[in-house]
């Protein structure tokens, strides 16, 4: 079966073709990255209209390198659920269109259950029951399956998302958009250990960002000897390459100590045999390392490909076959909701 997967939820475009649910024929994928570096983020609007320049050719370009045509695919999977709305509307249209003018069975995907699903096209076979940290630009949660296609939320943020959180301290500290790969960068050549930075208390298997992006906040102002009423944006150019170095380690090294914690707790709550990272942030090197370091003697611990880690078709075709293969049906086209934001069900 060959499923022709289409994602445009933020701020890349991508269309990949799958076989069988993990055999990528073809994983085309254009970031708008340097589009939105220069703001520091990503414009909602500069999105969408970016996504419309290119969501036709990233399509085609999936079908040729797939060496197939459009009436060669057995269904259509796009993501419809969460993400920016402009962005939303423009992959989905793309694919309704395609689904209703071949008549091709179409196959809305949650976002999240993509990201999870690229493990499964990263040459792995994970074993259920699993839990997956599902950790990205907008999303901090654990998700429990037993089996495919089924998913129970176990833990999740109360305010910011890990991805966001690496995104705003990039910001504090003068590094690029996006914060995660340019924190990661800087921390290869700063001291993890020189600033004490708080692990959050939250019961369960909850997780809070807002108070450690505060507390990095609050360390650069200190170690600057600045006022805490001195702006976020005014403490870069006091920084010297040292300190940036050490507090975007520092700021990692906690961020990852967080998300190992909470996976231990999980594990001992949930008896399951593997644990799998989901999401941009599980492109991490530290995580993936520490992820390796604590559970791969007792779990199968899994992250997917570096290029898959983050948005990509492939992951929203994969999802989508092993949602068919569970037994769901085929949604009409014309009738496709789309949705900012919803919770993984
Ligand atoms: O999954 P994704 O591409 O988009 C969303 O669904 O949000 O994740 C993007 C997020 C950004 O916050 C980015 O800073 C983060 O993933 N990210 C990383 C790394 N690469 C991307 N965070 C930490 N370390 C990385 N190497
Ligand atoms: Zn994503």
């Amino acid at each position: 079966m060959k499923i022709l997967g289409i994602e445009s939820s933020c701020d890349e475009t991508a269309a990949a073709i799958i076989k069988n649910g993990n055999t990528i024929l073809s994983n085309v994928i254009i970031s708008q990255i340097d589009i939105h570096a220069s703001y520091g983020g990503v414009i909602p609007e500069i999105a969408a209209r970016s996504h419309i320049e290119v969501i036709n050719p990233i399509i085609n370009q999936a079908l040729s390198q797939a060496n197939l045509v459009i009436q060669d695919v057995d269904a259509i999977a796009v993501t419809h659920t969460p993400g920016l709305v402009g962005s939303l509307l423009i992959g989905t249209l793309a694919a309704r269109t395609l689904a209703i003018i071949n008549n091709i069975p179409f196959y809305p995907v949650h976002h999240l259950k993509s990201h999870i699903y690229a493990n499964w096209i990263s040459g792995h076979q994970p074993e259920f029951p699993l839990i997956a940290a599902v950790i990205s630009g907008g999303h901090t949660q654990i998700i429990y399956m037993n089996r495919h296609d089924h998913f129970e939320i176990i833990g999740t943020t109360r305010d910011d998302a890990i991805g966001e959180c690496f995104d705003k301290i990039a910001k504090i500290l003068g590094l690029p958009y996006p914060g995660g790969p340019a924190i990661a960068k800087a921390a290869e050549k700063g001291n993890s250990t020189r600033y004490q930075l708080p692990i959050p208390k939250v019961n369960g298997l909850d997780f809070s960002f807002s108070g450690l992006k505060t507390a990095v906040l609050r360390a650069v102002q200190k170690e600057l000897n600045l006022p805490i009423t001195t702006p976020s944006y005014e403490l870069q150019k006091h920084l010297s390459e040292q300190q940036i170095t050490d507090f975007a380690a520092s700021f990692q090294a906690t961020a990852v100590k967080i998300i190992i914690q909470k996976l231990k707790k999980a594990t001992q709550k949930y008896p399951v045999r593997s644990i799998l990272l989901a999401g941009g942030v599980s492109a991490n090197q530290l995580l993936r390392e520490e992820l390796q370091k604590n559970f791969a003697e007792n779990y199968q611990a899994f992250y997917p490909q570096p290029n898959l880690s983050t948005d990509n078709g492939a992951m929203v075709a994969s999802a989508a076959y092993y949602s068919i293969q569970a037994g769901e049906k085929p949604s009409d086209p014309y009738e496709l909701d789309i949705s900012p934001r919803s919770t993984i069900k």
